[in-house]
């Protein structure tokens, strides 16, 4: 079904077929990023038989798939090889720490090392003898203790620490720390890292520092006391799917992350990706001294479809994160630099303005895998003139692409339908600016995938939220495109939105792009505009 085929992308990582969730251990080793990730190698749905995938490659582009690593084969991991971290050492060998599920279906955590240390494809693993080397502690649930984090080295007493995600009887989310000088013997630290009422079961905790720029590794981070430094906590959290993170000050001693802002606690505030994003994990690339995030980006067409088509599931494009400082208060994502490498046939569009209620359609040869920068400017006489509007906006909830506001929207549509002049298929990437009566404007950055596809078996939301634009600054975005998936960063990557869409008409020859502004009150001018078509990264000898 060549509708079906069409929905595999060029430059994302996937498997050659089958079901795949949370990134795992993502490490830099001897030369080799390595990706290891949640597989089923039976089938195109999550099982029971969960394993673990693992590929290669020397530049987060192009991959090379590897055996699987590990695979249910333990009584301690007998329904599912689950999410973990990998733990580079101070000898440069590597404990990975994963969780089992037990075939009596309880959360343990276990250990695994390299078979062969000096193999740079680390292809073979081996479990520890002292598997299971952590069992639920009291008061906690034998199903609500998972996926250990990558461990640091605290300077106080030269042991590691690692995080393990959870909830108590009260519904709250929980981080519960360990200690540990061997990764074999554990003790439980008393308190709690964090805990956020409400927030149920949490999933794939994240701990990690971040600075302006530079990355910075976590021990290296705990040894020097970098004033500089704030610490990350995300969770993924269970009850509403999304990945949760907020920024904060660790202390050590105490055993305790605090918030920087109690309304954006963990949670409850700020989000890596206001779209299909979950099981997000990061690592430090000592390389680049740059922390890189992945991220799980499921399907949102039916489960029947994925059988259809023999596989389900993305990874998005790696990501840099670092902390934004102009604002001091959210990160900043962007894809790793090597995604760069991929682009050709550049067209610079600069310059268009677009006026009120029109669309404008950029004359491309192919849409299907694009690169998209654009910075949008509005007339500020124009929004000078506006009193008011919009104060109430949502992105979820406002009416889409297709409303019309005075400032708003405006933005570009992908993966739209060349012959319908932007009323076929269509996912709208989008900026919808309101303005108080005290004349303080805000911007929101959405994704509407609700004309994305014809096909009514899938899931089509308008997601998005706010975003900080500083003053001076343009209404920027970058747009990644490919084939069924838009990835999208706002503002250097201060809010991000991925959406996985399944056109049936706006595909090969027929997908195109357009501008459009919707707005009623300014004209708006693509001051930049610059469309890089993407090679694929899966055509070379590199593939094993
Ligand atoms: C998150 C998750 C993890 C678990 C794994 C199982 O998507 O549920 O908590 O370890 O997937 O595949």
């Amino acid at each position: 079904n060549a509708m079906l085929q069409w929905q595999r992308t060029g430059f994302h990582f996937q498997p050659e077929r089958n079901w795949m969730n949370d990134p795992n251990g993502p490490v830099y080793y001897k030369g080799w990023y390595h990706l290891f990730y949640q597989y089923n190698p039976e089938g195109a749905i999550w099982g029971t038989n969960i394993a673990w995938g693992h590929a290669v490659s020397r530049d987060l582009v192009h991959w090379r798939h590897l055996p699987l690593a590990m695979v249910p084969d333990q009584w301690y991991d007998i329904n599912g090889v689950w999410t973990g971290s990998a733990t580079i050492l101070p000898d440069g060998n590597l404990a990975m720490l994963y969780t089992g599920s037990t075939n009596a279906s309880v959360q343990v955590q276990c250990l695994a090392f390299p078979s062969d240390p000096s193999d740079p494809l680390l292809t073979n693993w081996a479990k520890s003898p002292s598997n299971p080397v952590l069992y639920p502690p009291p008061r906690i649930g034998d199903r609500d203790f998972r996926d250990p984090t990558t461990a640091w080295r605290d300077p106080s007493d030269g042991q590691w620490r690692i995080v393990i995600g959870s909830k108590d009887d009260h519904h709250a989310g929980i981080a519960l720390v360990y200690k540990t000088a061997d990764f074999v013997n554990y003790e439980l630290l008393p308190g709690l890292l964090h805990r956020v009422e409400a927030t149920g079961m949490w999933e794939c905790i994240d701990f990690y520092p971040v600075a302006g720029g530079e990355g910075v590794d976590m021990t290296e981070a705990m040894y020097a006391r970098n004033k500089g430094v704030v610490h990350v906590m995300k969770a993924s959290m269970d009850d509403d799917r999304h990945d949760y993170y907020a920024l904060g000050h660790y202390d050590a001693a105490k055993n305790a992350w605090t918030p920087m802002d109690a309304d954006n606690d963990v949670g409850i505030g700020l989000r890596y990706d206001w779209g299909k994003f979950y099981a997000s994990k990061t690592f430090y690339d000592p390389a680049k001294r740059r922390r890189v995030l992945w991220g799980w980006v499921g399907e949102t067409d039916s489960e029947r479809a994925d059988v259809a088509k023999g596989w389900a599931s993305l990874q998005s494009i790696p990501r840099t994160v670092e902390l934004d400082t102009k604002t001091g208060s959210n990160l900043l994502q962007w894809p790793v630099e090597e995604v760069e490498t991929l682009r050709k046939n550049s067209t610079d569009f600069s310059g268009i303005t677009i006026d009120t209620a029109s669309v404008f359609p950029l004359n491309l040869h192919r849409s299907t895998q694009l690169d998209i920068l654009a910075e949008f400017h509005l007339d500020p006489l124009a929004v000078d003139a506006v009193l008011e509007a919009d104060v109430a906006y949502n992105c979820s909830t406002s009416g889409g692409a297709s409303s019309r506001g005075a400032l708003g929207p405006f933005g570009l549509l992908v993966l739209a339908d060349k012959r319908a002049a932007g009323a076929g298929e269509q996912t709208a990437v989008y900026f919808y600016v309101a303005k108080g009566v005290d004349g303080e404007v805000r911007a929101h950055f959405c994704q509407d995938e609700s004309r994305s596809s014809h096909a009514n078996d899938i899931v089509k939301r308008v997601v998005g939220n706010v975003v900080p634009v500083l003053d001076g600054e343009d209404f920027a975005v970058r747009v990644i495109v490919d084939h069924s998936i838009v990835e999208s960063f706002a503002q250097g990557g201060r809010s991000t939105a991925t959406s996985r869409v399944y056109p049936t008409e706006a595909i090969y020859a027929n997908a195109g792009v357009f501008l459009f502004n919707n707005a009623t009150a300014a004209r708006v001018t693509a001051k930049k505009l610059v469309v890089h078509e993407m090679d694929s990264s899966y055509n070379q000898a590199y593939m094993a």
